[in-house]
């Protein structure tokens, strides 16, 4: 896997159309496990404070030949960091944990809480030049309509459920009305309704 392509976000930047997520890896396996995905090709990589393996992917990333401007890093904040202060506070954790002057993406992990004052954390770490990017993820199209028109930086991904079983055509038609990059979470629809043997799926990939 080389070369993978690209998507460009409404800020300019650059993001891999595919990355590597460690979800449920535990601290202990994930720096070997992201090492082995940097070496198979994978060069977005995405993590979340609720994850509790920033600090185990801030290690493969330092070991990994890689150069840290080919890896596009993103994390989420817990929403038990929603509101300006925590979510600040837990941003200059994220970036210790992550060992890295900054992040490419950083998204509010869940409409919960006061993620409006969260987001205005984002915001001013986007400004300073700490985040590359910045957005969202499970915002149902009501929130994401809110913040776009009401916040003063268009989230620029909405990190959302989504694979061949769940499409979400209508999320996806406003996301793009307003300018936010939809990025599938569990595209692989979690290995569920026979995903991986499922006659239809298997005729078409093998087309
Ligand atoms: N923003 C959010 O709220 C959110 C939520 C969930 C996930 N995510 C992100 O999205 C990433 C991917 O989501 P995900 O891990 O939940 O779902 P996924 O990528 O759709 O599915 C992963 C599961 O599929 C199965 N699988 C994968 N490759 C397989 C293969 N070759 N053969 C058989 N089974 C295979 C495995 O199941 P078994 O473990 O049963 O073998 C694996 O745990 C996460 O790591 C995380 O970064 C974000």
């Amino acid at each position: 896997m080389t070369n993978i392509p690209t998507v460009t976000l409404n800020n300019g930047v650059k993001m891999p159309i595919e990355g590597f997520g460690v979800y449920q890896i535990s601290n202990r396996e994930c720096k070997q496990v992201v090492l082995k995905a940097l070496e198979t090709g994978y060069r977005l990589l995405d993590t979340a404070q609720a994850y509790q393996n920033e600090r185990a992917v801030g290690e493969a990333m330092i070991e990994s030949d890689v150069k840290r401007e080919d890896i596009f890093l993103t994390t989420k904040v817990d929403f038990t960091n929603s509101g300006y202060e925590q979510t600040k506070a837990s941003l200059y954790e994220s970036l210790e944990k992550l060992q890295v002057d900054y992040i490419d993406l950083v998204i509010m992990h869940q409409a919960y809480g006061d993620y409006y004052g969260g987001y205005r954390a984002l915001e001013e770490f986007y400004r300073e030049g700490k985040i590359r990017a910045i957005g969202v993820s499970n915002f149902f199209p009501d929130r994401l309509i809110d913040l776009s028109t009401f916040a003063d930086t268009v989230p620029m991904v909405n990190q959302v459920e989504s694979h061949v079983f769940y499409q979400q055509p209508e999320a996806r038609k406003i996301m793009k009305q307003y300018g936010v990059q939809m990025e599938s979470w569990g595209p692989l629809a979690e290995g569920k309704n026979n995903f991986f043997h499922h006659p239809v799926l298997l005729s078409i990939g093998e087309k």
